[in-house]
């Protein structure tokens, strides 16, 4: 095992915050469950010269394997040394919704380079205790710590909330103070899968849903009680229509799928918002390419190759964010 991420290769998120705040774009950060998904990953990062952080969550760990996950992450990191000839690429390997400290401690340990601590379900004061103890164990490596304040509607990992709690930023400064976490993760109207808005709270332009536009005005609240400090959105997901028809005309059934328009993110990823979770999306890529496969080439029974047509659709989809949404192409 390593002994810390240094070893692996990786880095934290403080100094790509920084840089990122600085030139007004944000780093994409993206859920990861299997080789083709970290593979298609690291290939848009390179492609589009762009740091990126590599999330698991605790269902993912569970699924991946703890004993098999750092060599990945070290697979990925040389990989991505190769593929961009000698020079490193910034990649981050971080716990997305850790909800207890011992998961969190347990991954500082195995060499990740940063760790959430989602606390939103509980009480004001549970969530400044825990997120403090988190913080408090990963500093001591040098590990980045996320928290979270506000409630985001949908399933997150191993938590499912009915309704969305924005944040209120009028507790934003002394929970950071209180905690000493490094970035926090808000609620301004994103949330978790591919149904974030229903379609009766939408308005109708040529039978597309328009969702309500997001709370930027909570976030420009938070922006001026503290400028420069790192801004994270979960749930981001632009669920593009084109890949639930796909899976829809292919057998499949997601009824009322709604995202996050594409340029409420471009607009949010030029504010205090640093990093931009996404999952959804990769899992839509994935289901949409063999669902066609499936049903259009019934004789097709080799896993690399369907599997690998969704890696290229789920890098395709990786690095269009990177270049025309969150800005973060050609910043390495
Ligand atoms: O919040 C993150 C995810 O979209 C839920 O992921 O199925 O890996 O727990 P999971
Ligand atoms: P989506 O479900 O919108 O992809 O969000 C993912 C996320 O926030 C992971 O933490
Ligand atoms: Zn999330």
């Amino acid at each position: 095992m390593f002994k810390s991420y240094k070893q692996i290769g990786l880095i934290n998120t403080q100094e790509l915050f920084q840089k990122a705040f600085a030139g007004q774009y944000a780093i994409p950060a993206y859920n990861f469950n299997n080789l083709e998904q970290m593979q298609a990953i690291v290939e848009a990062a390179v492609e589009a010269q762009s740091p990126v952080i590599l999330m698991v969550t605790e269902s993912a760990l569970n699924y991946i394997k703890k004993s098999i996950l750092p060599f990945l992450t070290k697979g990925a990191v040389n990989y991505a040394l190769k593929l961009n000839s000698g020079k490193p690429i910034p990649l981050v390997l971080h716990l997305d919704h850790g909800h207890g400290f011992e998961i969190c401690k347990e991954c500082v340990d195995i060499g990740f380079s940063s760790v959430m601590i989602d606390g939103s379900m509980l009480s004001y004061g549970e969530n400044i205790k825990l997120t403090k103890k988190v913080a408090d164990y990963a500093h001591q490596f040098d590990v980045s710590v996320e928290g979270e304040l506000g409630v985001l509607a949908g399933i997150e990992d191993n938590a499912e909330a009915a309704k969305s709690v924005y944040t209120n930023p009028e507790d934003v400064s002394d929970f950071i103070q209180k905690t000493g976490v490094d970035s926090l993760a808000i609620s301004i109207g994103t949330s978790h899968g591919p149904n974030k808005f229903k379609p009766e709270q939408c308005t109708y332009k040529n039978g597309v849903p328009i969702p309500p536009a997001l709370r930027f005005d909570i976030l420009e609240k938070i922006g001026k009680q503290l400028p420069g400090f790192p801004i994270v959105l979960h749930g981001s997901s632009s669920i593009p229509r084109q890949l639930v028809d796909s899976i829809n005309n292919n057998g499949g059934d997601i009824k009322n799928a709604i995202g996050i328009p594409e340029e409420q993110l471009r607009k949010a990823s030029t504010s205090s918002v640093c990093k931009i979770n996404i999952d959804a999306d990769g899992r839509l890529a994935t289901t949409a390419t063999i669902r066609k496969i499936f049903n259009n080439e019934p004789t097709e029974f080799n896993p690399r190759n369907y599997l690998g047509k969704a890696k290229i659709e789920m890098k395709e989809i990786y690095k269009h964010k990177i270049i025309n949404l969150f800005g973060s192409g050609n910043t390495i």
